[in-house]
């Protein structure tokens, strides 16, 4: 029988574009649909990439039926909390109501399963910074109610003989390709990872660290970093899950342990050989003062084995893909 093929959304993006390069490694048949609202046509390697919204139905229909698709990886989303504060309905249309144009289109077309990119924000600020799986989901803003209702369209469709799925809750992604093809090259980025890279190469002024009063071990907030090419393989881990018959189950993804802001900076100055720049400022309005995972569940479930649980490896490979763009 030949494979049939996958189709990912937002394959053009940060997270999305990495799972492509390992998925095509795989030898997977693969095609993306991305709107490059935010993605880069250039991070598509190995795959055909069709330009449009996932919340086009009747393109999304023709492309499950015309790939012979069985398998949607679904990362298109908009991503920036503040953004979702400022705006919620922007992302309740793009994450939401655009997720359930799918979720509809993946039911009539016969979706066997689907591995969805949900996130760490579904749990607002969990008791003591830690949060388990069956830690109450309550987001504090519309981007992690926005995911939230996702996930629930997926246990509900699930529950009503739709595809079965995999939700991973991604907890904070960062570092790009440790072989630089590809990487972060996000505009206006507001996350800490690439904001110290670059302000470390002066492509921006100090960087604020927000808050320095938190009641964590140096005052910053914490934070579970994951490196992106460890999350990308979680979703080739999950894919071989539900192939085999897995169960629909939602896993955080991410190292277990955390990190702060000082302790990133410290990570980002090593490896550009100097301090990088920064302003101690004022708390950032919803943020929790530690955010880490208990990540047991996916370790068992999925098998799922990181690589890379190093933060000044993660620092490395931002840096060398922030050099990049400086090209
Ligand atoms: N931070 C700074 N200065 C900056 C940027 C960030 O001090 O310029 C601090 C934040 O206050 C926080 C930490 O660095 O303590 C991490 O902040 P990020 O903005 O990098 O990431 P967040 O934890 O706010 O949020 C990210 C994603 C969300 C996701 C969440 C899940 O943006 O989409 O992780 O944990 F939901």
């Amino acid at each position: 029988m030949t494979r049939r093929s996958i189709l990912v959304t937002g394959g053009a993006g940060y997270i999305g574009s990495h799972v492509l390069l390992q998925l095509v490694a795989a030898g997977e048949r693969v095609v993306v649909l991305d709107d490059l609202s935010t993605g880069f046509a250039d991070a598509v390697l190995g795959a055909e990439l069709s330009v449009g919204n996932v919340a086009d139905q009747a393109l999304v229909a023709r492309l499950l039926r015309g790939h012979e698709v069985d398998t949607v990886l679904h990362f298109a989303a908009r991503t920036i909390v503040p953004e979702s504060v400022a705006d919620p309905l922007r992302y309740y249309a793009n994450n939401t109501c655009a997720t359930r144009n799918l979720l509809e289109c993946c039911r009539d077309a016969g979706v066997a399963q689907i591995v969805f990119s949900s996130s760490a924000a579904v749990y607002g600020t969990p008791p003591g910074g830690i949060a388990r799986e069956d830690t109450p989901a309550a987001p504090i803003n519309p981007y992690g109610s926005s995911k939230l209702m996702s996930e629930w369209m997926l246990r509900d469709l699930a529950a009503a003989g739709g595809p079965r799925y995999v939700a991973l809750r991604y907890f904070n992604v960062a570092g790009c390709d440790p072989a630089g093809r590809i990487g972060q090259s996000t505009a206006h980025a507001t996350l800490l990872f690439k904001v110290a890279c670059e302000a470390a190469l002066g492509k921006r002024g100090a960087l604020s660290i927000f808050g320095t009063d938190y009641p964590t071990p140096d005052g910053t907030g914490v934070r579970d970093y994951i490196h992106v090419d460890d999350l990308a393989r979680a979703h080739l881990d999950a894919l071989r899950y539900l192939r085999a018959g897995g169960a629909s189950t939602t896993l955080n993804c991410g190292y277990g342990h955390g990190y702060s802001v000082r302790e990133v900076l410290a990570a980002v100055g090593r490896a550009h050989g100097a301090p990088v720049r920064c302003v101690e400022c004022p708390r950032r309005a919803g943020d929790p003062a530690s955010l880490v995972a208990e990540s047991a569940q996916i370790r068992t479930t999925l098998g799922w084995r990181p690589r890379h649980d190093d933060l000044d490896f993660i620092a490395r490979t931002a840096l060398a893909w922030e050099k990049k763009l400086s090209g």
